[in-house]
């Protein structure tokens, strides 16, 4: 694990260019440990109703112009049915934080799934709850979080978020979320409104505190129903050094090449593997409702990002020499 300075990531980060030094170094990182597999994760977006109002996010509350939906638990069971069938053993439930699913109802969920599939682990990324159901959450048979902090400079979180959120608060999830055991991850967008190279610094010396099992970063993507809508999108290229960057800080974590690198960039993924991600997150969501999840525009979601085409993916990873593997791709720490 290599620990840089402020100034070495300063440089990195403002140097604008396709590293492809850095990147091998990543790669090879990443191959010491977990050799040339992608991990995939089914991605169950099961509501985009939202009470935040995250200046940046399309389905927020505010958005009147987003067609909302929710999926039944029985609609739920069978995009994980047709998941394990194309060999998904992690399921994620994402969602906008929604009070309409209960503490009871999201146990209820968590719990069949459990039920139904034992070999497969169950990661929840539903936004900030108390300890306590979390905790209720974990007990049902969740074993995994996604929560990004989004920024870590405190000014920089409130220019992002109105006062109703804090990222104190956020924080203390993140703490929560480790305590009672969940294989938790963190992240944060590159490119956001107003974010600083010392922004990005913070991002990583917060992440080296909290030292999470999954990192997931992406470009911020404008949507033209926001507060943001005249603000300019991440690159592709800071993403990419980014993501080098956090393979060499954070060896064992799981990177994700997300949906925005895949969306910003008809080749974003792959060179997000090349760079030192190794995960991805099919979207196993109902087709009907896919283009309703739209956290920012121009957001992929079928051709290869479809999780029925994981047989596709795998053939197109398999020619830059990385293999989609079908067990659960637990941390390796
Ligand atoms: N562009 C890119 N990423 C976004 N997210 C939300 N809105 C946007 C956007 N406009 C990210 C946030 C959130 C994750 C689910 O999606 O980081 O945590």
């Amino acid at each position: 694990m290599k620990n840089f300075t402020d100034k070495e990531l300063i440089e990195i980060i403002n140097t604008n260019k396709y590293d492809e030094e850095l990147f091998k170094k990543a790669d090879s990182i990443r191959r010491e440990i977990y050799g040339t597999d992608v991990y995939i994760r089914g991605l169950i977006e099961f509501t985009n109703y939202c009470k935040n109002n995250c200046y940046y996010c399309g389905i927020r509350a505010g958005n009147t112009k987003t067609v909302r939906y929710r999926l039944d638990k029985d609609e739920i069971l069978s995009c994980c049915d047709e998941g394990y069938k194309l060999g998904f053993r992690t399921f994620v439930l994402q969602g906008g934080e929604d009070p309409f699913f209960t503490d009871a109802k999201v146990c209820d969920i968590v719990y069949s799934i459990r039920e139904k599939y034992p070999d497969c682990a169950i990661t929840l990324s539903i936004g900030e709850k108390s300890k306590d159901s979390y905790k209720a959450y974990f007990d049902a048979g969740a074993n995994r979080y996604l929560l990004r902090h989004e920024t870590a400079t405190e000014s920089h979180y409130n220019m992002l978020h109105p006062s109703s959120m804090s990222l104190s608060s956020r924080k203390e999830c993140l703490y929560n979320l480790k305590e009672i055991g969940y294989q938790t991850g963190s992240g944060f967008m590159v490119g956001s409104p107003f974010q600083t190279t010392e922004n990005l610094v913070a991002d990583l010396r917060f992440l080296q505190d909290l030292s999470p099992d999954m990192i997931g970063i992406g470009p911020y993507m404008t949507h033209s129903e926001t507060p943001f809508s005249d603000k300019p999108g991440g690159t592709l290229e800071l993403t990419l050094r980014m993501l080098a960057i956090l393979r060499i800080m954070f060896p064992y974590a799981l990177l994700p090449a997300t949906t925005a690198l895949g969306s910003i960039h008809p080749e974003g993924r792959e060179m997000g593997l090349k760079a030192g991600a190794n995960v991805v997150m099919p979207n196993l969501s109902p087709i009907k409702n896919r283009k309703n999840y739209d956290i920012y525009e121009n957001k992929i979601a079928t051709g290869l990002e479809a999780g029925q085409n994981v047989k596709e993916l795998k053939e197109k990873f398999a020619r830059i020499g990385y293999s989609i593997v079908t067990h659960r791709g637990d941390v390796k720490r």
